[in-house]
């Protein structure tokens, strides 16, 4: 049976180190607030003058993810980017991502997931290998989160959390007897909460896309109901998961690692109590990242992986959720040495 297996990880942050007390001089927030509810001590942004893109990022995790993978670029059966923020309406980030990496021809498809961007990714990886229409593939999750938000008091609850940052997978199809590779994985989405979290303008839907009143009302920034969204994630999270072991048929001791999706601190730990996992069973690192969306896992299992934290042989669940609304959850597990 083919199996789809992540060969290799790469991350790139911005250099740009952006602490609560730098945000605090902009809008009515302060050190404590961010830490106690989100966990959040800094995040990484591009530079203020902007001129980098998701596919930058991009760009930058996926030459280390080839390079620990030992691939070359023109190797590549596919490219899938998954982004909230692309470089432009169109064409999508992954097509800008193929030109960077020197490519003509290979196929490039954007994910529009948000946070859940990766599960998604990884889903669609699976599908195309183990359909044989692809071997390599390269999964890229990129966002540059800073150019769209409001630094004001306003945007006060949105703001301190997104980070910018980027991370990538280089994922292959391998014959084997073993279960390695993607075990198992489940996705949902709700659209009834479409609006819970969501930019609104620029859209297709007005005419223009978006004008100068609108700008002034601030409707091209991202607008979050945090409580529902709060509530949703504790709620789905731990029930997506206890989806994604039964269909693997995996028990909650056999998993080395859980990664979620680093969107509050408080909700992995909401999550780690709710299973009653023992202590470092769930990887936390948005304390100097924030939400990094679509990058947040992959980020979190190449830092897992350097840290010893997951390793060959081990099995990780990936779990999320975010806007749309949309959630889910992946097994994998790695082969031996
Ligand atoms: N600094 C200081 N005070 C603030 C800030 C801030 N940055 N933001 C909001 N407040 C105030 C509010 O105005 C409110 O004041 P009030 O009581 O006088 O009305 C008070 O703090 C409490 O606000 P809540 O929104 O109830 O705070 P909460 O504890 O819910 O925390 C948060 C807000 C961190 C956003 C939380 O709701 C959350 O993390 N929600 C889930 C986020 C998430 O998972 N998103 C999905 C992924 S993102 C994606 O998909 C793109």
């Amino acid at each position: 049976m083919t199996r789809a297996v992540i060969r290799s990880t790469g991350r790139y942050l911005p250099p740009r180190i952006l602490t609560n007390e730098t945000l605090s001089e902009w809008m009515d927030t302060s050190d404590e607030w961010i830490q106690k509810r989100t966990g959040i001590q800094q995040r990484h942004w591009i530079p203020e003058e902007g001129d980098v893109g998701a596919s930058d990022l991009g760009y930058e995790a996926a030459v280390v993810a080839l390079q620990r993978a030992g691939w070359r670029a023109d190797e590549l059966d596919l490219i899938l980017f998954a982004t909230l923020s692309p470089d432009l309406f169109f064409p999508g980030s992954g097509c800008l991502l193929q030109r960077r990496l020197g490519l003509r021809e290979t196929p490039a498809l954007d994910i529009r997931q948000q946070c859940t961007g990766f599960l998604y990714g990884m889903t669609t990886a699976d599908a195309y290998i183990r359909s044989g229409l692809a071997r390599r593939i390269l999964l890229v999750g990129a966002e540059v989160h800073s150019t769209g938000l409001d630094i004001s008091t306003r945007g006060r609850d949105v703001a301190v959390i997104f980070g910018d940052g980027a991370a990538a997978v280089c994922i292959e199809g391998v014959s084997a007897d073993d279960d390695v590779g993607v075990l198992a994985s489940a996705l949902h989405a709700d659209g009834t909460y479409a609006e819970s979290l969501m930019v609104e303008a620029p859209a297709s839907r007005f005419n223009p896309r978006i004008n100068e009143n609108m700008l002034r009302q601030g409707r091209q920034y991202p607008v979050m109901d945090g409580r529902n969204i709060f509530k949703l994630a504790v709620h789905r999270l731990p029930e997506v998961t206890a989806e994604v072991l039964q269909k693997a048929e995996v028990g909650l001791d056999q998993v080395d690692l859980f990664i979620p999706h680093q969107a509050n601190l408080r909700i992995n730990q909401a999550f780690e109590k709710t299973l009653n996992l023992p202590e470092g069973k769930v990887f936390h690192n948005i304390q100097r990242y924030g939400n990094t969306t679509a990058a947040s896992i992959p980020l979190a299992l190449d830092e897992a992986w350097e840290q010893g934290r997951i390793g060959p042989g081990g099995t990780v669940v990936f779990l999320g959720l975010g806007a749309g609304v949309t959630w889910g959850a992946v097994i994998h597990r790695f082969p031996d040495a």
